[in-house]
Protein backbone atom coordinates (compact mmCIF):
# COMPACT_ATOMS: atom_id res chain seq x y z
CA UNK A 1 0.00 0.00 0.00
CA UNK A 2 1.55 3.50 -0.96
CA UNK A 3 0.93 6.07 2.01
CA UNK A 4 0.63 8.97 -0.54
CA UNK A 5 -3.09 9.73 -0.44
CA UNK A 6 -3.86 7.15 2.10
CA UNK A 7 -5.44 7.67 5.89
CA UNK A 8 -3.77 6.05 9.00
CA UNK A 9 -4.96 6.48 12.64
CA UNK A 10 -1.89 6.07 14.97
CA UNK A 11 -2.74 5.85 19.06
CA UNK A 12 -0.78 7.39 21.73
CA UNK A 13 0.20 10.06 18.93
CA UNK A 14 1.13 12.72 21.27
CA UNK A 15 4.83 11.96 22.29
CA UNK A 16 7.30 9.85 21.36
CA UNK A 17 7.41 6.99 18.88
CA UNK A 18 3.45 8.03 18.00
CA UNK A 19 3.88 11.11 17.26
CA UNK A 20 6.98 10.77 15.20
CA UNK A 21 4.81 7.77 13.11
CA UNK A 22 1.98 10.64 12.70
CA UNK A 23 4.15 13.43 11.46
CA UNK A 24 6.17 10.99 9.30
CA UNK A 25 2.92 9.35 7.63
CA UNK A 26 1.99 13.40 6.67
CA UNK A 27 5.35 14.24 5.48
CA UNK A 28 4.97 11.52 2.69
CA UNK A 29 1.57 12.85 1.90
CA UNK A 30 -0.84 10.20 4.04
CA UNK A 31 -3.94 11.54 5.85
CA UNK A 32 -3.40 11.17 9.85
CA UNK A 33 -5.71 10.99 12.54
CA UNK A 34 -3.81 10.58 15.72
CA UNK A 35 -5.51 9.54 19.13
CA UNK A 36 -4.15 10.17 22.78
CA UNK A 37 -5.33 10.75 26.55
CA UNK A 38 -3.37 14.23 27.04
CA UNK A 39 -5.33 17.33 25.18
CA UNK A 40 -2.59 19.91 25.41
CA UNK A 41 0.10 17.44 23.76
CA UNK A 42 -2.36 16.73 20.66
CA UNK A 43 -2.84 20.19 20.50
CA UNK A 44 0.68 20.97 20.16
CA UNK A 45 1.25 17.81 17.43
CA UNK A 46 -1.81 19.07 15.51
CA UNK A 47 0.17 22.17 15.40
CA UNK A 48 3.72 20.88 14.47
CA UNK A 49 1.91 18.96 11.26
CA UNK A 50 -0.41 21.79 10.00
CA UNK A 51 1.98 22.52 7.15
CA UNK A 52 3.05 18.93 6.08
CA UNK A 53 1.63 17.52 2.54
CA UNK A 54 -0.87 15.42 4.72
CA UNK A 55 -3.80 16.70 6.75
CA UNK A 56 -2.99 15.85 10.15
CA UNK A 57 -6.01 15.59 12.98
CA UNK A 58 -6.06 14.43 16.89
CA UNK A 59 -8.48 12.69 19.01
CA UNK A 60 -8.84 12.77 22.25
CA UNK A 61 -9.61 8.93 23.18
CA UNK A 62 -8.52 6.20 25.01
CA UNK A 63 -7.46 2.65 23.59
CA UNK A 64 -8.56 0.96 26.93
CA UNK A 65 -12.58 1.88 26.80
CA UNK A 66 -14.45 0.36 24.46
CA UNK A 67 -17.27 2.81 24.11
CA UNK A 68 -14.45 5.19 23.21
CA UNK A 69 -12.86 3.43 21.19
CA UNK A 70 -16.11 2.85 18.90
CA UNK A 71 -16.79 6.64 18.63
CA UNK A 72 -13.24 7.09 17.85
CA UNK A 73 -13.24 5.10 14.73
CA UNK A 74 -16.73 7.04 13.44
CA UNK A 75 -15.16 10.08 14.04
CA UNK A 76 -11.71 9.41 12.49
CA UNK A 77 -13.67 7.98 9.05
CA UNK A 78 -16.45 10.74 8.87
CA UNK A 79 -13.25 13.15 9.31
CA UNK A 80 -10.78 11.57 6.85
CA UNK A 81 -13.20 10.34 4.39
CA UNK A 82 -12.49 6.47 5.43
CA UNK A 83 -9.32 4.68 6.94
CA UNK A 84 -6.80 2.86 5.14
CA UNK A 85 -4.06 1.53 8.45
CA UNK A 86 -4.02 1.55 11.74
CA UNK A 87 -0.79 1.68 13.87
CA UNK A 88 -1.55 0.30 17.32
CA UNK A 89 1.46 2.17 19.10
CA UNK A 90 -0.27 4.03 22.84
CA UNK A 91 1.23 1.32 25.43
CA UNK A 92 2.32 2.28 29.45
CA UNK A 93 4.78 0.02 31.59
CA UNK A 94 4.11 -0.20 35.18
CA UNK A 95 7.30 -2.12 36.01
CA UNK A 96 7.97 -4.38 39.18
CA UNK A 97 8.90 -7.64 40.50
CA UNK A 98 6.23 -10.67 40.53
CA UNK A 99 7.69 -11.01 44.81
CA UNK A 100 10.39 -9.09 46.00
CA UNK A 101 11.56 -9.97 49.64
CA UNK A 102 13.24 -7.24 51.13
CA UNK A 103 16.73 -7.49 52.33
CA UNK A 104 16.38 -5.90 55.45
CA UNK A 105 13.38 -6.91 56.82
CA UNK A 106 12.21 -9.89 54.96
CA UNK A 107 8.99 -8.41 54.35
CA UNK A 108 7.15 -9.79 50.87
CA UNK A 109 6.29 -7.10 48.08
CA UNK A 110 4.16 -8.41 45.49
CA UNK A 111 3.15 -7.11 41.72
CA UNK A 112 -0.53 -5.19 42.33
CA UNK A 113 -3.35 -6.19 40.54
CA UNK A 114 -3.45 -2.83 39.47
CA UNK A 115 -0.48 -2.36 37.98
CA UNK A 116 -1.17 -5.61 35.62
CA UNK A 117 -4.16 -4.96 35.02
CA UNK A 118 -3.46 -1.29 33.78
CA UNK A 119 -0.77 -2.52 31.47
CA UNK A 120 -2.84 -5.43 30.15
CA UNK A 121 -5.94 -2.84 29.53
CA UNK A 122 -3.58 -0.57 27.29
CA UNK A 123 -1.45 -2.68 25.38
CA UNK A 124 -3.38 -5.58 24.78
CA UNK A 125 -7.21 -4.73 24.86
CA UNK A 126 -6.46 -1.66 23.28
CA UNK A 127 -4.92 -3.08 20.13
CA UNK A 128 -7.74 -5.59 20.26
CA UNK A 129 -10.35 -2.70 20.70
CA UNK A 130 -8.72 -0.64 17.71
CA UNK A 131 -8.04 -4.12 15.45
CA UNK A 132 -11.40 -5.11 16.00
CA UNK A 133 -13.12 -1.53 14.56
CA UNK A 134 -10.49 -1.02 12.17
CA UNK A 135 -10.89 -4.27 10.31
CA UNK A 136 -14.95 -4.04 10.92
CA UNK A 137 -14.82 -1.02 9.14
CA UNK A 138 -12.70 -2.28 6.48
CA UNK A 139 -15.07 -5.32 5.73
CA UNK A 140 -17.92 -3.61 5.76
CA UNK A 141 -16.81 -0.31 3.24
CA UNK A 142 -15.72 -3.56 1.21
CA UNK A 143 -11.89 -2.88 0.99
CA UNK A 144 -8.44 -4.03 2.65
CA UNK A 145 -5.94 -2.25 5.18
CA UNK A 146 -3.15 -2.86 7.10
CA UNK A 147 -2.66 -2.73 10.94
CA UNK A 148 0.69 -2.22 12.39
CA UNK A 149 1.37 -3.84 16.19
CA UNK A 150 4.19 -1.87 18.07
CA UNK A 151 5.66 -4.75 20.51
CA UNK A 152 8.61 -5.05 22.19
CA UNK A 153 12.14 -6.19 22.65
CA UNK A 154 10.45 -7.08 26.06
CA UNK A 155 8.00 -9.91 24.87
CA UNK A 156 11.01 -12.25 25.10
CA UNK A 157 10.09 -11.86 28.56
CA UNK A 158 11.96 -9.35 30.72
CA UNK A 159 12.47 -9.62 34.40
CA UNK A 160 10.39 -7.11 35.90
CA UNK A 161 7.73 -7.14 33.55
CA UNK A 162 5.41 -9.44 34.02
CA UNK A 163 2.57 -7.52 32.64
CA UNK A 164 4.17 -5.32 29.83
CA UNK A 165 5.98 -8.59 29.01
CA UNK A 166 2.79 -10.85 28.75
CA UNK A 167 0.89 -7.80 26.73
CA UNK A 168 4.02 -7.29 23.85
CA UNK A 169 3.91 -11.00 23.83
CA UNK A 170 0.28 -11.29 23.22
CA UNK A 171 -0.29 -8.56 20.97
CA UNK A 172 2.57 -10.84 18.27
CA UNK A 173 0.54 -13.72 18.83
CA UNK A 174 -2.08 -11.90 17.96
CA UNK A 175 -0.42 -10.16 14.82
CA UNK A 176 -0.06 -13.97 13.47
CA UNK A 177 -3.35 -14.94 14.05
CA UNK A 178 -5.33 -11.83 12.60
CA UNK A 179 -2.95 -11.88 9.70
CA UNK A 180 -4.26 -15.61 9.49
CA UNK A 181 -8.20 -14.37 9.93
CA UNK A 182 -8.28 -11.25 7.94
CA UNK A 183 -6.38 -12.28 4.79
CA UNK A 184 -9.87 -13.16 3.05
CA UNK A 185 -10.60 -9.88 3.59
CA UNK A 186 -7.36 -8.09 2.22
CA UNK A 187 -6.19 -6.59 5.35
CA UNK A 188 -2.87 -7.35 6.52
CA UNK A 189 -1.33 -7.41 10.01
CA UNK A 190 2.29 -6.98 11.06
CA UNK A 191 4.27 -6.20 14.19
CA UNK A 192 7.75 -4.01 15.34
CA UNK A 193 9.61 -5.41 18.64
CA UNK A 194 11.62 -1.87 19.39
CA UNK A 195 14.54 -2.04 21.61
CA UNK A 196 15.26 1.29 23.53
CA UNK A 197 14.06 3.85 21.60
CA UNK A 198 14.68 7.61 22.48
CA UNK A 199 11.61 8.70 23.24
CA UNK A 200 10.53 10.99 26.54
CA UNK A 201 10.49 7.20 28.60
CA UNK A 202 14.07 7.21 28.20
CA UNK A 203 14.96 10.92 27.88
CA UNK A 204 12.96 11.22 31.69
CA UNK A 205 15.69 8.62 32.95
CA UNK A 206 19.32 9.27 35.05
CA UNK A 207 22.14 9.14 32.77
CA UNK A 208 24.00 6.33 34.23
CA UNK A 209 20.70 3.89 34.53
CA UNK A 210 20.97 4.28 31.14
CA UNK A 211 24.31 3.98 30.30
CA UNK A 212 24.29 1.07 31.98
CA UNK A 213 21.25 -0.02 29.86
CA UNK A 214 22.50 0.75 26.82
CA UNK A 215 25.29 -1.70 27.07
CA UNK A 216 23.49 -4.35 26.78
CA UNK A 217 22.31 -3.29 23.08
CA UNK A 218 25.60 -4.53 20.79
CA UNK A 219 24.95 -1.35 18.70
CA UNK A 220 25.78 0.44 22.35
CA UNK A 221 22.83 2.94 21.49
CA UNK A 222 19.34 3.77 21.37
CA UNK A 223 17.16 3.89 17.90
CA UNK A 224 15.94 6.92 16.77
CA UNK A 225 12.69 7.00 16.29
CA UNK A 226 13.03 7.82 12.53
CA UNK A 227 14.63 3.97 12.13
CA UNK A 228 11.48 2.60 13.85
CA UNK A 229 9.40 4.50 11.49
CA UNK A 230 11.46 2.65 8.37
CA UNK A 231 9.91 -0.56 9.63
CA UNK A 232 6.54 0.80 10.05
CA UNK A 233 6.82 2.01 6.73
CA UNK A 234 8.27 -1.32 5.28
CA UNK A 235 5.15 -3.39 6.37
CA UNK A 236 2.74 -0.62 5.23
CA UNK A 237 4.12 -0.76 1.56
CA UNK A 238 5.03 -4.28 1.50
CA UNK A 239 1.68 -6.44 0.32
CA UNK A 240 3.70 -9.75 0.98
CA UNK A 241 4.48 -8.95 4.34
CA UNK A 242 1.81 -10.21 7.20
CA UNK A 243 1.88 -12.43 10.52
CA UNK A 244 5.24 -11.69 11.47
CA UNK A 245 7.09 -9.24 13.88
CA UNK A 246 10.19 -7.19 12.69
CA UNK A 247 12.80 -7.03 15.68
CA UNK A 248 14.52 -3.51 15.45
CA UNK A 249 16.49 -3.65 18.96
CA UNK A 250 20.25 -2.99 17.19
CA UNK A 251 21.08 -6.46 18.40
CA UNK A 252 19.58 -6.86 21.50
CA UNK A 253 19.25 -9.88 23.04
CA UNK A 254 16.82 -11.00 26.22
N1 LIG B 1 10.58 3.87 24.06
C1 LIG B 1 11.03 2.64 24.03
O1 LIG B 1 12.20 2.37 24.34
C2 LIG B 1 10.12 1.52 23.58
C3 LIG B 1 10.70 0.26 23.30
C4 LIG B 1 9.88 -0.77 22.85
C5 LIG B 1 8.51 -0.58 22.67
N2 LIG B 1 7.99 0.63 22.98
C6 LIG B 1 6.54 0.79 22.75
O2 LIG B 1 6.34 1.81 21.80
C7 LIG B 1 5.12 2.49 22.04
C8 LIG B 1 5.37 3.99 22.17
O3 LIG B 1 6.29 4.20 23.21
P1 LIG B 1 6.92 5.64 23.49
O4 LIG B 1 8.26 5.39 24.08
O5 LIG B 1 6.80 6.50 22.29
O6 LIG B 1 5.94 6.12 24.68
P2 LIG B 1 5.42 7.58 25.10
O7 LIG B 1 5.06 7.46 26.54
O8 LIG B 1 6.36 8.66 24.67
O9 LIG B 1 4.08 7.73 24.22
C9 LIG B 1 2.98 6.93 24.43
C10 LIG B 1 1.73 7.76 24.20
O10 LIG B 1 0.59 6.90 24.41
C11 LIG B 1 -0.38 7.66 25.10
N3 LIG B 1 -1.29 6.76 25.81
C12 LIG B 1 -1.05 6.06 26.96
N4 LIG B 1 -2.15 5.38 27.34
C13 LIG B 1 -3.10 5.66 26.43
C14 LIG B 1 -4.45 5.28 26.29
N5 LIG B 1 -5.05 4.48 27.19
N6 LIG B 1 -5.15 5.73 25.22
C15 LIG B 1 -4.58 6.56 24.33
N7 LIG B 1 -3.30 6.97 24.40
C16 LIG B 1 -2.56 6.53 25.44
C17 LIG B 1 0.41 8.54 26.06
O11 LIG B 1 -0.36 9.66 26.51
C18 LIG B 1 1.60 8.94 25.19
O12 LIG B 1 1.33 10.13 24.50
C19 LIG B 1 4.54 1.85 23.32
O13 LIG B 1 3.61 0.85 22.96
C20 LIG B 1 5.75 1.23 23.98
O14 LIG B 1 5.42 0.14 24.79
C21 LIG B 1 8.75 1.68 23.42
Amino acid sequence: MEIQGKKFLVTGGASGMGRNFTLNFAKLGGDVAFCDLNDEAIKEVEAEGADLPGRVVGFSANVADEESVVALMKNVRETLGGLDGLVNNAGIFRDGLLVKKDRETGALKTLSLSKWQSVIDVDLTGPFLCSREFAAGCIENGHGGVIVNISSASRHGNPGQSNYSAAKAGLVADTKLWATELARYDIRTGAIAPGFVDTPILQGMRPDVLERMLKSVPLRRAADPDEIFLAVKFIVECGFFTGRCIDVDGGQVL
